[in-house]
């Protein structure tokens, strides 16, 4: 074929019917390359190429001038339906493309409504936090006041008015965390005993809970835990209102009748001074792994405040008498949950946590 025309697929030849065959084959090439395309950026390019300014089907319109008059219109009216037929076909396979890439995006996306749905985690108090209220609730309803104090204490707090003098060798009972300013850690909660004599006269009825630190770290000892220390100060106090304290919120503590002991003891801010044996709550005395197969628990130290430390903080001692007693609230926590390693308390593993909410 000759092509001398303005348009690639512009033909030449003018005779009569030509354009029928010609028409049909770039309608047959143009719909199977549509129903081909994968995705619109193929179907806009074939839409150019055939539709489009130079477009094939364009070109072979414009040559319809060309032919004889009395074949123009039926020339004119085939093309014109070609060209009618290839944008249908363009856009309907891109109707059916964008389905096609709508139910994929559905499909990826989608959603399993019957899944579980994935919970806010409620929180809960930490056991130490539940038995610290536990132990407050016991002593606030026998009248005493829940008192605190500062976990950098001085030396003459955490030592010296507990009648413990620089260089005393008892000091060596607590493994202390020594401040480069001369503070510590304070090794216990017995400086808040002191601070509140120095504070306030008798009658004094108090319970002082707080972290205390000490440089400790195994199955049972951390370097921080919590302790409660307990103070009583007034005209008669004898060593039987420690034992009925102590008797009594043992037992409240634990919740049942629990046998007690007092053994003698030393402490440099008591005198005398006893630690307090609780029966051993898993064996209820038997003896078990435990108690050490005693059947017994140490559960605190206690005693009658020393003279020293009364005259010390501006108390007569002539006149006034009082008891003193100090425990770890995690221990207690530990033997009243049943949980047998201490560290567990402080790991915040939620899974252990979550057996307390
Ligand atoms: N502060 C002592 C300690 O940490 C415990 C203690 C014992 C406190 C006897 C007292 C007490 O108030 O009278 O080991």
């Amino acid at each position: 074929m000759d092509r001398s025309g303005p348009g690639r697929h512009a033909p030449q030849d003018s005779e009569p019917g030509a354009h029928a065959p010609q028409v049909d084959d770039i309608r047959t090439r143009a719909l199977a390359e549509v129903a081909a395309a994968g995705d619109a950026r193929t179907l806009d390019e074939i839409r150019v190429r055939f539709l489009g300014r130079r477009g094939d089907l364009t070109g072979l319109l414009k040559s319809v001038g060309k032919l004889p008059a009395d074949e123009r219109p039926a020339a004119g009216a085939d093309i014109n339906a070609a060209k009618r037929a290839v944008e249908l076909a363009i856009d309907r396979r891109g109707a059916e493309l964008s389905q096609e890439q709508l139910a994929r995006a559905l499909e990826e996306e989608a959603l399993d409504v019957t899944l579980p749905g994935r919970r806010q985690g409620v929180g809960s108090l930490h056991p130490v936090t539940q038995t610290l209220r536990r132990i407050e609730e016991i002593f606030v309803g026998a009248g005493y006041e829940v008192v605190t104090g500062p976990e950098i204490e001085d030396d003459y707090h955490n030592f010296e008015a507990l009648n413990l003098p620089a260089n005393h060798p008892a000091r060596a009972m607590w493994d202390t965390f020594y401040l480069e300013d001369g503070h510590v850690l304070r090794t216990h909660t017995s400086p808040v005993q002191v601070r509140v004599m120095e504070r306030m006269g008798p009658p004094i009825r108090i319970i002082c809970p707080g972290r205390v630190y000490r440089r400790d770290s195994d199955l049972t000892h951390t370097p921080m835990f919590h302790q409660v220390e307990g103070l009583v100060v007034d005209e008669g106090i004898g060593f039987t209102d420690l034992k009925g304290t102590v008797v009594g919120f043992v037992q409240r503590f634990y919740d049942r009748e629990t046998e007690v002991r007092f053994r003698p003891s030393y402490f440099p801010f008591t005198e005398p001074s006893a630690e307090v044996d609780a029966q051993c709550v898993h064996c209820g005395g038997a003896g078990c792994r435990v108690c050490g197969y005693t059947g017994w628990l140490e559960v605190m130290g206690c005693g009658m405040v020393h003279p020293n430390v009364l005259s010390m903080s501006g108390i007569d001692p002539e006149r006034y008498t009082g008891f003193a007693f100090g425990f770890g609230a995690d221990r207690l926590a530990m033997l009243y949950y049943g949980v047998d390693d201490l560290r567990l308390l402080f790991e915040n593993d939620q899974r252990f946590l979550q057996q307390f909410a």
